[in-house]
């Protein structure tokens, strides 16, 4: 099955979309393997944008993400890497359709909302930098015969 790592950023958090963010992905019928409020440490969110290394936004994207509570989880599903994405909307909320996360919450890119593994490679890498192993819970979802 496949797995994804979905983070609601700091002003989400401060604009307490939590729990707004995790009823969407239930209720689509995606299933949560773990969850964590955490404070990104500098290394981390370094190591997590390092795609973004060089780009005129890297350093205002690094303060942000640092610069207060995420609230960070795991997601499995069929198809839960491009249906989140989905979900999520366009990177920039100015572009972000109605009834997307961020087209209805979202109003400049620098502060939208979200994160989304945009790969299956991205995913692995991503889990694997937030979450231990044992963090972690496998289980059988009994709604899952309804939804699949
Ligand atoms: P993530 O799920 O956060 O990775 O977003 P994304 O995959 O939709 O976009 P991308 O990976 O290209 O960019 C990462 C993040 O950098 C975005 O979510 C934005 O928060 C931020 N970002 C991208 N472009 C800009 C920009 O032009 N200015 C600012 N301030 N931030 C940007
Ligand atoms: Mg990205």
């Amino acid at each position: 099955v496949e797995n994804t790592f979905l983070m609601v950023k700091p002003d989400g958090v401060q604009r307490q979309l939590i729990g707004e963010i995790l009823q969407r992905f239930e209720r689509k019928g995606f299933q949560l393997a773990g969850a964590k409020l955490m404070q990104i440490s500098q290394e981390l969110a370094e190591e997590h944008y390092g795609e973004h290394k060089g780009k005129s936004f890297y350093n205002e994207l690094v303060e942000f993400i640092t610069s207060g509570p995420v609230f960070a989880m795991v997601w499995q599903g069929e198809n839960v890497i491009e249906t989140s994405r989905q979900m999520m909307g366009k990177t920039n909320p100015k572009e972000a359709l109605p009834g997307t996360i961020r087209g209805d919450y979202g109003v400049i890119v620098g502060k939208n909302i979200i994160h989304g593994s945009d790969s299956p490679e991205a995913a692995e890498r991503e889990i694997g930098l937030f979450f231990k192993q044992e963090e972690l819970v496998g289980y059988e979802k009994l709604m899952n015969s309804c939804i699949y």
